[in-house]
């Protein structure tokens, strides 16, 4: 993977620390996982409004709009997941360091990607948060009608019909968007985020 010889890292004048007292507040990255449909997405721009309208600098790295940019070479097979993650992780590393509130939605659908992202963004300023929602009730919603497409063969590798999906064990804070409603789940995302970033 590493093919950069003869590259030292250059250490700018604004610090961390620096950003963060400007901002009035920590940095650190919010990974939001659960199956398509289950409302990351969404749930996380809810919440990165609201903290913008408090003046925080946040934002949202979401999966659909990522895979059309830097992600557009890759596709679904594990590998290209992984490489999906990876940078993601990376990008948030660097925007943690610029003082933002990061919010990531993305399937990560096994323990093994979500372990390298929190490898990479530092234990320390990494939160896992569990968008939990049944099957059942993500094929009912089928936003994009690509769960239709799963079930029809159309669409390979598709995460909860024909590739896995790993519950995380021990999430940092768990929704349930089948049994809450948005705005219980904005809520609970939004108190979760204040406490951690605050100063
Ligand atoms: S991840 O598994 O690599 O983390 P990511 O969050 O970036 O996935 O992208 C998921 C989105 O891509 C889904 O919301 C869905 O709209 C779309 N998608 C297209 N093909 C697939 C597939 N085979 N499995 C899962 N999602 C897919």
């Amino acid at each position: 993977m590493a093919v950069c010889k003869n590259i030292l890292k250059f250490r700018g004048e604004v610090s961390r620390e620096d950003r963060k007292n400007l901002n009035g507040h920590r940095a650190a990255v919010f990974w939001f996982t659960g199956i398509s449909g289950s409302g990351k997405s969404t749930i996380a721009h809810c919440v990165e409004k609201r903290l913008f309208d408090c003046a925080m600098r946040a934002y949202v790295f979401d999966g659909d709009n990522v895979r059309h940019g830097l992600c557009s070479d890759l596709s679904f097979s594990p590998t290209a997941r992984t490489e999906n993650i990876r940078r993601i992780a990376e990008v948030c590393r660097l925007f943690t360091d610029n003082g933002t509130i990061c919010m990531c939605a993305f399937i990560s659908p096994l323990k093994e990607y979500r372990k390298m992202a929190r490898e990479i963004v530092g234990e320390a300023d990494f939160y896992e948060i569990y968008v939990s929602c049944s099957l059942e009730v993500c094929e009912q919603r089928d936003v994009k009608g690509y769960y239709k497409m799963a079930r029809e063969g159309k669409i390979k590798n598709y995460t909860g019909i024909s590739a896995p999906y790993d519950a995380p064990d021990e999430p940092d804070l768990i929704v349930e968007t089948d049994r809450e409603t948005l705005e219980e789940s904005v809520s609970k995302v939004e108190a979760f985020i204040l406490d951690k970033v605050r100063l």
